[in-house]
């Protein structure tokens, strides 16, 4: 199939963009190089670099590339700057959003494979989460996401679009010579690393008074190699609707940090700081939907795996892909 990749130069969308090489399908990136980086594209894929709040530049690219199916990465996804900077969500994210699926209707584009997030679930009301958990987004990247895909669910029902949406837990790893290079970096295991690597002093523990064992948040952390198999089965699955993307199983903070000084062999000093705003305590999947629909299982699942993957790519590109 001949993909079209929103978000390519970005950090899943990359990883994802070459698996689609790797697999026989021809790939051209939509990127607005704003936050991803010209690097990251495998050499295979077009570029079109261009602006989805644009509706020209992707009404445009859909009618010169016609690809048989759309993957929609590229979006802002920090859950803290939506909190101070909601327009640019909205405006990205939706508006953005809104621009593309227009552009695939009015071109006869079928098919989008969308990147969501547990973030549309707000606090869960039960754990872990399922897909039919209520979508109460605590912040408006959650609710920036979550709009998004209930607007393509209508656009199912009355337009006959194809969508699967897949709401991702904490993307983590480095796969096929790309990884996490974000500015600012606010993920933890980047920011782990970033200690290791002698590029900061120490690490913030961000609140360990929480209702969890040891006090600090539980994470569900989904290795990208696997994010991108699972778009690759989205690409092709006759099921629509949402798949949660993640392990089932959390670790927390301390947990995390405990295995980044395994893995790297350094001390990793991290004090013990402050809750951050809308850090839900526990955000765990259930992801028995895309096993049992998609046929997805997750390969690399033990933390050390996943963190020992970033290790050696953060090792490899200290500076990221500026260096
Ligand atoms: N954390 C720290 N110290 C740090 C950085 C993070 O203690 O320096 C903690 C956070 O408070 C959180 C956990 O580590 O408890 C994971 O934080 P990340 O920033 O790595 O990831 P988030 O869980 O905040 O965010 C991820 C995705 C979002 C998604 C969100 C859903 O990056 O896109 O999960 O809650 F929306």
């Amino acid at each position: 199939m001949h993909v079209l990749v929103t978000g390519g130069a970005g950090y899943i969308g990359s990883v994802t963009g070459a698996l689609l090489l790797d697999e026989g399908h021809s790939v051209t990136v939509f990127d607005n190089l704003e936050l991803g980086h010209r690097a990251a594209i495998d050499t295979r894929a077009a570029l079109m670099v261009g602006d989805l709040r644009n509706a020209d530049a992707i009404d445009r690219a859909i009618a010169e590339t016609r690809p048989d199916a759309v993957m929609h990465f590229a979006a802002d996804a920090l859950v803290g700057e939506s909190m101070a900077q909601p327009e640019r969500y909205f405006g990205n994210n939706v508006a953005g959003g809104l621009n593309l699926a227009a552009a695939m209707l009015r071109h006869g584009v079928r098919r989008i494979v969308l990147s969501s997030t547990c973030a549309t679930y707000g606090e869960p009301e039960r754990l872990p989460i399922t897909e039919d958990s209520a979508q109460r987004p605590t912040n408006p990247y959650g609710e920036s996401k979550l709009m998004l895909e209930r607007a393509l669910d209508w656009y199912r029902r009355l337009h006959g679009l194809h969508v699967v949406s897949l709401r991702y837990f904490n993307a983590c790893g480095a796969a096929g010579g790309r990884g996490e290079d974000h500015s600012p970096e606010t993920h933890l295991i980047p920011i782990l690393l970033q200690v290791a690597l002698g590029q900061r002093e120490q690490a913030c523990i961000h609140g360990d008074d929480y209702p969890t064992p040891d006090g600090s948040c539980i994470r569900d952390y989904i290795h990208v190699s696997d994010l991108a198999r699972a778009h690759l089965l989205a690409l092709t699955t006759p099921a629509s609707g949402a798949f949660n993307l993640g392990t089932g199983s959390g670790f927390s903070v301390k947990q995390v940090l405990a295995a980044a000084r395994a893995v790297t062999g350094h001390p990793i000093p991290a004090s013990v700081g402050p809750r951050r705003p809308g850090d839900p305590p526990v955000l765990v999947a259930a992801a028995d939907k895309a096993r049992q629909v998609l046929g997805w299982t997750p390969q690399i699942t033990a933390i050390e795996d996943i963190i020992a993957s970033a290790w050696e790519w953060h090792r490899a590109h200290p500076d990221g892909y500026g260096g």
